[in-house]
């Protein structure tokens, strides 16, 4: 029966003696004209298993089509091996080549940029790095669920299309089917959305926060795991316009609550990679980034900072850096500020709470100082922000008084949760390509999800 190469590298010598059946593709091929060696890899592991030819029973012709990239199916004998490099491999008895790759398969050799790669995103999957790049993202989808899960929260579908803008930027995807050479027109010249669709304007959501809060305050503990599209113009190594986000929301939580449960979360995930993909982490410890797990562990095992905002400004004002963006009392943090005080001053992660209103969502409940909210923003080192969140207002005066204020309309839907029943609540968002960043090492976004979707770029 066929195994994966991952179960028959795991049980090794105990295996010694057997006939196994193995399926995957050829990473390299080397030799001499007496026995030819292949590298074998099916995405199951990290880690190759190695198939010996002898050339007097695979004619050279054979052997010649076995190129790097070409797919094989191998019966042989599992044995000891002599090569350092390896514990077992395999003797080949029977081959059966499913696919050769021609001379211009383009993952030829190690150490392509990530430039060349991205280029090559259809393919890129089968080198060592996006490999292991996809196989700790799965883990992590996987811890995400099962953390959340063991904790009794429910896993809370909202909606992909929605006709609210969560945070209010603007930065929305529209959603329409109007003819774009002839759109319909009101008298004043504005858009007909009444023949649109929906009848309305549609939009693809940004966070699913808003619906989110609805599942909370009926169901008390809800999570949200799901893809959200973002139309800023920005391009950094830390925004996609198309990423995943993992939004909680807790009937009953004040804001201490929600900073212990996301601070216990991101360890959670964490931990469960070190433990489940350790091979994997290795791997890009040892290629990429050599204080990966040093800094892995740090991160599990020393207690966040929590600092209100006015006191990270202070710290930033006294620091005597010079900073692109110049700071002071109430602008927005950029990420050379938050890399600051994560990465010079304390050294350590950084829950930031209590920012201006001003720089925050419509949502997010007012402190008694009238000026600052009870956000929190949490801070990674070489990632700046990795979770945005907030308790919520909860008050039905402030929260409708607020949005009149923006000039938000068709809230009522969301207003009718604090008039009905309100509860203290709060939540937060982890943006879940960030998370696989930072446990990857991996210096850029695009480089943590399959098919990176960014300004100008929309390939497959
Ligand atoms: O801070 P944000 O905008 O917060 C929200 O959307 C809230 N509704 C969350 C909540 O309270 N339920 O986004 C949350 C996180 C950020 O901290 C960041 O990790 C990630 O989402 N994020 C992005 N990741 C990749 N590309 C982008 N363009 C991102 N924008 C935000
Ligand atoms: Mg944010």
């Amino acid at each position: 029966m066929r195994k994966t190469i991952k179960e028959i590298l795991r049980q090794g010598k105990e295996l010694a003696g057997e006939t196994v059946d193995v399926k995957g593709w050829v990473r390299t091929r080397r030799g001499n004209k007496n026995v030819q060696f292949v590298a074998l890899n099916d995405g199951s592991s990290i880690h190759n298993l190695q198939i010996v030819f002898d050339t007097e029973k695979f004619p050279e012709e054979i052997l010649k089509s076995i190129t790097t990239g070409s797919s094989l199916h191998v019966k042989g004998k599992l044995v000891e091996s002599q090569g350092a490099g390896q514990s077992v491999e395999v003797l080949a008895e029977d081959l059966e080549i499913y696919g050769t790759a021609p001379a211009d398969y383009p993952l030829q050799k190690k150490g392509h940029s990530m430039e060349f790669l991205r280029e090559k995103a259809h393919l890129r999957p089968r080198t060592n790095t996006f490999g292991a790049v996809l196989r700790i993202r799965h883990a992590l989808a996987y811890a995400v669920h099962k953390f959340f899960n063991d904790k009794g929260f429910f896993y809370f579908h909202t909606p992909l299309i929605s006709s609210s803008d969560c945070e209010g930027a603007g930065a929305q995807f529209q959603v329409t089917t109007l003819p774009l050479s002839d759109i319909p027109k009101n008298e004043d010249g504005s858009v007909d959305y009444s023949k649109d669709f929906f009848g309305k304007m549609a939009s693809l959501t940004v966070s699913g926060q808003l619906e989110g809060e609805l599942g909370a305050t009926a169901l008390g503990l809800i999570y949200t795991f799901g893809p959200t599209f973002r139309a800023e113009n920005s391009n950094t190594p830390r925004h996609l316009s198309e990423f995943w986000m993992i939004e909680p929301e807790m009937a009953f939580y004040e804001i201490e609550d929600n900073m212990d449960l996301a601070e216990e979360f991101i360890k959670y995930c964490v931990n469960y990679v070190l433990e489940h993909c350790y091979d994997d982490i290795k791997f890009l410890n040892d290629h990429f980034d050599h204080e990966l797990i040093e800094r892995l562990n740090f991160v599990v095992s020393n207690d966040f900072v929590r600092l209100p905002y006015t006191e990270g400004i202070k710290i930033l004002e006294e620091s005597g850096k010079k900073f692109e963006f110049p700071v002071h009392w109430g602008v927005d943090l950029a990420s050379e500020h938050e890399r600051y005080l994560v990465e010079e001053h304390f050294k350590k992660p950084v829950i930031l709470t209590d920012y201006p209103k001003e720089i925050k969502a419509f949502y997010m409940k007012l402190n008694d100082d009238g000026k600052t909210v009870r956000a929190m923003d949490v801070l990674f080192p070489k990632i700046g922000e990795i979770i945005g969140g907030s308790q919520r207002e909860e008050n039905y005066d402030k929260l409708s008084a607020r949005i009149n204020e923006m000039g938000l309309e068709g809230m009522d839907w969301y207003l009718d949760t604090r008039k009905y029943g309100t509860v203290p609540h709060s939540g937060f968002g982890l943006g879940f390509e960030r998370l696989v960043q930072f446990v990857t090492g991996m210096q850029n976004i695009r480089d943590v999800i399959p098919f990176p979707r960014y300004p100008k770029a929309c390939e497959y």
